[in-house]
């Protein structure tokens, strides 16, 4: 396995999932891990990864010094190269101009980490690489036993090496996509270098994470909140098949799931799969709960209170249980850890609904604590849960309960749930559904007139919202074709009574936020 040291780069945890991709497994520390749990740790390679900081700048976070004398290759990435140089010796020079995007390094020394890796030869024979940069800071002279391995005209030591340590350097990013080599780069500092096997697959991480769970449980009972969410379902089908009737879920149908979303959750975990799944129909305690309520945070808040309580009477209810099983992932993981030392780039704004209290009295399972979502995707699918599972849009925990812009009615969530199910329909028949990261209908309560023969009607107004995301913190809305809409709008608007007018969001976040609540 290999340790990846963390200096705050938006970068760390795509370059984490980089070497997953290849099958060997890796975790994210800070740069200030401790030398004996790096040592505990037994790497058989270290990265040093990039960050916002400046080297020469006095109080700047350097790798503690037990990296490179372990014995393990290391490669330090852009800040990370930048640290390495400085701490064996080297020089970094300070630049307030950034170089940002694309560039070509020629190659012009030969080392076990990049020779025979080239996009280009030009007809002098150099050998060229096509990559992404971004920094300002620079190497401008070489530790000892280090020679150039890349170079550009702007960035004359792009890549530098220690052979006989087999220590690297590299100035550019090769774990994003625009480094068109970054795979095979990658690879070939794990699997060849580091001596790493691509072992980390799904049906392996399934026999590992199942063996991990019947050595924590033994043959004590589980307990699971299921919402039918990605992470959730997982662990479901995960559990069952690591302990079978020692796990029961427990489905809380607040009335503000999509279209016989409660009926499908039963369908396939229930029936198909012989999971033990409670359904808590509480429908009409949420929505006596949210009765006059118009404010979202409060909303929000009801929703989460009502949930914890159903949850905990279901719970008290079963006897014997010792353990509740959660869908927590890695980045949520190392976004705590982040947010417990100060070092967090990325804040959560949100709790999800299905966060429960401290003191309950239960032990937690949370077999998908080390996996990225991509991985649980992975390993949705060869549990055999169906692909339109695993790779659903988002759903947020408060649900349908604040995408009604008023008091929540039941009668305001029906005509909703419809129209927010034609259009899904219509993006998953037009191939449209994956290309759009979300998307989903909005109920407006406001009255817009409408004619219908000779009378003129004043009817409920629907919103649809579509985006396109890679991480939900930026959105750009969905450019659906014309004609798309308004199909969809025609279907809405003939087949839902009650309501007179279909809109489109064409608003990106930020400003404005992807929900409209
Ligand atoms: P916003 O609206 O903040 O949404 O741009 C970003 C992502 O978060 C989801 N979201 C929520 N998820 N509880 C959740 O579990 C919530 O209260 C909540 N509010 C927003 C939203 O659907 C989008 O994917």
């Amino acid at each position: 396995r290999i340790l990846i040291l963390d200096f705050g780069s938006q970068y760390t945890q795509l370059i984490a999932r980089r070497i997953r991709e290849i099958g060997v497994y890796c975790e994210i520390h800070p740069w200030d891990m401790d030398e004996a749990a790096i040592t505990a740790y037994a790497p058989r390679g270290i990265l040093l990864a990039g960050g916002p900081e400046s080297v020469p700048l006095p109080g700047s976070p350097r790798a503690p010094e037990i990296v490179f004398s372990m014995g393990v290759p290391v490669l330090g990435i852009c800040y990370g190269m930048q640290t390495m140089a400085d701490q064996l010796g080297g020089k970094v020079e300070g630049s307030p101009e950034q170089e940002f995007g694309y560039a070509r390094v020629d190659i012009v020394g030969k080392s076990d980490f990049l020779s025979g890796i080239e996009d280009h030869v030009d007809d002098h024979g150099q050998l060229s690489l096509d990559v992404w940069m971004s920094h300002g800071d620079k190497v401008i002279s070489l530790p000892d036993g280090f020679q150039i391995i890349a170079s550009t005209p702007s960035c004359p030591i792009a890549a530098m090496g220690d052979e006989s340590r087999h220590f690297y350097g590299v100035q550019f990013h090769p774990e994003v996509t625009h480094t068109r080599q970054g795979g095979r780069i990658l690879s070939r500092f794990l699997l060849e270098l580091c001596g790493c096997e691509a072992l980390w697959t799904p049906s392996n991480i399934v026999d590992d994470a199942i063996a991990t769970v019947r050595e924590q449980v033994g043959d004590a009972k589980v307990l699971l909140g299921l919402s039918g969410g990605v992470d959730s379902s997982v662990v479901a089908a995960l559990l069952h098949k690591a302990i079978g009737d020692q796990l029961t879920c427990v489905f809380v149908d607040n009335g503000l799931l999509r279209l016989h979303e409660g009926e499908q959750v039963m369908a396939m975990f229930a029936e198909n799969m012989g999971v033990k799944v409670i359904r808590a129909n509480a429908e009409e305690k949420f929505l006596s709960r949210l009765l006059g309520v118009t404010d979202p945070e409060e909303k929000r808040k009801i929703i989460g209170r009502t949930f914890i309580e159903v949850f905990d009477e279901e719970a008290t209810r079963l006897q014997g249980i010792k353990y509740l099983a959660q869908g927590t992932i890695y980045p949520d993981v190392i976004e705590s850890a982040g947010a417990k030392t100060g070092k967090a780039h990325v804040i959560k704004s949100h709790h999800n609904v299905g966060g429960l209290p401290d003191d309950m009295a239960f032990e937690l399972v949370e077999p998908l604590r080390e996996l990225f979502k991509d991985e649980v995707r992975k390993i949705g699918l060869e549990l055999g849960l169906p692909y339109d599972m695993v790779y659903r849009h988002p759903f947020p925990g408060p649900g349908l309960g604040v995408r009604i812009l008023a008091e929540v009615r039941k009668e305001y969530a029906d005509i909703l749930r419809r129209a927010d199910h034609i259009f899904i329909e219509e993006l998953r028949k037009a191939d449209l559904y994956q290309k759009t990261s979300q998307a989903f209908a909005v109920f407006l309560p406001v009255r817009s007139v409408g004619v219908v023969g000779d009378g003129r009607r004043y009817e409920w107004v629907i919103a649809l919202r579509a985006v396109e995301t890679i991480d939900f913190m930026t959105a750009r809305w969905a450019h659906l074709p014309y004609e798309f809409l308004e199909k969809v709008s025609n279907r809405i608007i003939n087949e839902i009574s009650g309501v007179s007018r279909v809109t489109y969001d064409i608003s990106s976040k930020p400003p404005a936020t992807i929900e409209w609540e």
